[in-house]
């Protein structure tokens, strides 16, 4: 883990409310892991440093870059999407535990609603480079909230479900799943915790058989196991999202308990 400054290489809006922003950091790319976060200080006037999904790692002209890909929800986020090519962000990661690639896996399913595709991409390369075949599931309420496909990695297989119907099958990204569960070795998933919930609560036993793993999104304060205020009560006890997660097993999430 490190902590220092970072340069914008760049900062752009690519969906509406979506921003994708460029750093150079060549100490957290070193270490980052898909799945993991950086606590991010978003300005003077948010006390907390904000935490976000690495998105995407780059080595381009020796410059060893990150991507994050964050939805402006508030003070913090809005700050950030006015940051500019040239200024420099205070970050602190890489952290929590990633996701875990067995060895044995060659058929990894990924499911994205919404902005959970900014942990999964950075994952989709990674399983990519590993010789690994990635089928992506991407959900959205609109087509124009869909992810765009040029920033995926062109080998992944992208299926998409749209709510209103605009693009791709009509319907939640959680209806496709039945359609490929049994094709997948692994599933991993970003999403709200309502797409979480209506995994667990499929009646598949296939789903449940392959664990699949989720990043849980929770309020955090320090991002570093101190505060205790992210922390969620699972089958295996009390965990702190920041240092046991973000990334559990689905099974594992004690879903009546949790407040989210
Ligand atoms: C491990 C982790 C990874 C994350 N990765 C990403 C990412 O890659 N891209 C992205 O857009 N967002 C991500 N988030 C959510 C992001 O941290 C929050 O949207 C952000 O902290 C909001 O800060 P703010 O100051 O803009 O808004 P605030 O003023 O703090 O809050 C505005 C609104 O957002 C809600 N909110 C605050 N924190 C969260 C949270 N953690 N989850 C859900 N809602 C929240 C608040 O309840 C409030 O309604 C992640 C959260 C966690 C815990
Ligand atoms: S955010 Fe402080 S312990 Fe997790």
């Amino acid at each position: 883990m490190k902590q220092g400054f970072a340069l914008v290489i760049s900062n752009a809006q690519v969906m509406p409310g979506v921003y994708l922003i460029w750093l150079e950091s060549p100490q957290i790319v070193a270490e980052a892991k898909p799945g993991q976060f950086v606590m991010v200080r978003c300005g003077e006037e948010t006390l907390l440093r904000r935490p976000l999904s690495i998105h995407q790692l780059a080595n381009e002209s020796r410059k060893a870059k990150l991507a994050f890909l964050f939805t402006v929800a508030g003070k913090g986020t809005h700050w950030l999407s006015q940051r500019q090519a040239g200024n420099n962000i205070d970050l602190l990661g890489p952290l929590g535990s990633g996701f875990s690639i067995h060895p044995a896996s060659h058929n990894l399913l990924l499911v994205a609603g919404g902005i959970g595709i900014a942990p999964l991409c950075f994952l989709a390369q990674e399983a990519l480079n590993q010789g690994c075949s990635v089928r992506l599931l991407l959900g959205a309420s609109t087509a124009s909230q869909l992810y765009p496909k040029h920033f995926l990695p062109a080998e992944a297989e992208l299926i998409i479900a749209t709510e209103d119907g605009t693009a791709g099958r009509k319907g939640m990204v959680t209806d496709l799943l039945p359609d490929f569960v049994g094709w997948a070795d692994q599933i991993f998933a970003c999403g709200p915790t309502l797409m979480y919930r209506a995994m667990a609560d499929q009646k598949q036993q296939l789903l449940k058989a392959k664990s699949p793993q989720i990043s849980l999104e929770v309020g955090m304060g320090c991002g570093l196991g101190v505060c205790y205020g992210c922390t969620v009560k699972t089958k295996r006890g009390l965990k702190q999202v920041c240092k046991d997660g973000p990334v559990f097993d689905l099974q594992d999430i004690l879903w009546n308990e949790l407040n989210y």
